[in-house]
């Protein structure tokens, strides 16, 4: 099968399209043939091997040399032990570990992946899993009135962030490059901010919420922009700032019953559930920056390396003759 290929950590050079054997699902696994996968964040940074969570696949190279964790396909065959689908269903989801969405079929285990709603494109669905996740996650518990800033609203999931955020009634301040500013409104921002212009961190106690998708402030600084009572999620960013906001993030805020936490956003097949309802439902919409063909996924790659993407990139898989 045609599939991406990468052998070492790095540049968008690292990838590209090559021919490996065609997976077998295990008695466990589905057989997906992938219409459709999106790249996020996490497919930067699993390009570049940084930060450190990102060798998890492999320090010195990746492990598993297939990148892509959000696809949407058909059925092809299931293993012995699966009997919730069936070759011809249509599903969407994340891949374990993040990894082999970029090829022409992808073995999976099938408690990650929800069917397809039919009016839903193989394109549009392939770019809901890991953002709309990380969207509906982060936004639990926010109410009308609360004052929210979004940080790296510009990429793959902040339009769903940003939206979500909207619908239940908040403020959205939006953070990201400035040359997005108007992307940022466009997808529902009230007020959007250029990183290069402002550091939202001195705007004190101005949030109910910050949600941070690219965490590179100490817990003792980003506390100082939330109202008493207010929470920060870091849900991407930084190693040392991550291992900072895990272990002094709880006293960061104390005195002021402020949270100031790691937001760990399971791969779940309910949350997915939920949140494409919404996007059916018309209440929220992933944003698609550009789609390319399988054999110009390291294209794709340099879109997402560069951060001119606004919104989600996709990679189209055509259906075999
Ligand atoms: N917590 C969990 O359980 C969990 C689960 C899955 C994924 N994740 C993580 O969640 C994150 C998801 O984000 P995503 O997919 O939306 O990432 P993304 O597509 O890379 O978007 C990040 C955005 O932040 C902008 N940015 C860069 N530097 C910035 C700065 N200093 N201030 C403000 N914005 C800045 C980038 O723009 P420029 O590049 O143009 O500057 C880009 O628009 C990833 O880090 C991923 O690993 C977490």
């Amino acid at each position: 099968m045609r599939a991406v290929i990468q052998e070492r950590y790095g540049s968008p050079d690292a990838v590209e399209l090559g021919e490996l054997p065609e997976p077998v699902p295990a008695e466990g696994e589905v057989l997906i043939e992938v219409r459709a996968a999106s790249l996020n964040g996490s497919d930067r940074e699993n390009l570049a091997g940084s930060p450190f969570y990102a060798r998890l696949n492999g320090l010195r190279r990746p492990r598993r040399p297939v990148p892509g964790s959000d696809v949407a396909g058909v059925v092809v065959s299931v293993g012995s032990a699966v009997s919730e689908y069936a070759p011809g269903d249509e599903v969407f989801g994340e891949l374990l570990g993040y990894r082999g969405g970029l090829a022409e079929y992808a073995a999976t285990p099938p408690k990650l992946l929800a069917r397809k709603p039919p009016g839903l494109s193989f394109t549009d669905a392939s770019a809901i899993p890991q953002a709309g996740c990380i969207a509906y996650r982060a936004t639990q518990g926010v109410k009308g009135g609360d004052a929210v800033l979004v940080n790296g609203a510009g990429g793959a999931g902040g339009a769903l962030v940003v939206g979500l955020a909207k619908h239940l009634g908040a403020e959205v301040t939006a953070v990201d490059r400035a040359d997005k500013a108007d992307y940022l409104r466009e997808i529902g921002a009230d007020e959007a901010v250029g990183y290069e212009d402002e550091d939202w961190a001195d705007r004190r106690g101005r949030y109910d919420r910050v949600i941070d998708l690219i965490g590179h402030r100490s817990p003792f600084r980003v506390q100082r922009a939330l109202k008493p009572g207010g929470a920060y999620l870091m849900v991407g960013g930084h190693t040392r700032i991550l291992f900072a906001t895990l272990l002094a993030g709880p006293a960061a805020g104390l005195g002021a019953k402020k949270r100031v936490r790691v937001l760990v956003v399971p791969q779940s097949r309910a949350d997915l559930e939920a949140v494409t309802a919404l996007i059916v439902g018309g209440v929220v919409a992933p944003v698609i920056d550009r789609v390319y063909p399988l054999d110009r996924a390291p294209e794709a790659f340099a879109r997402i390396a560069s951060g001119d993407n606004r919104g989600k990139v996709v990679v189209e898989v055509a259906a075999p003759r």
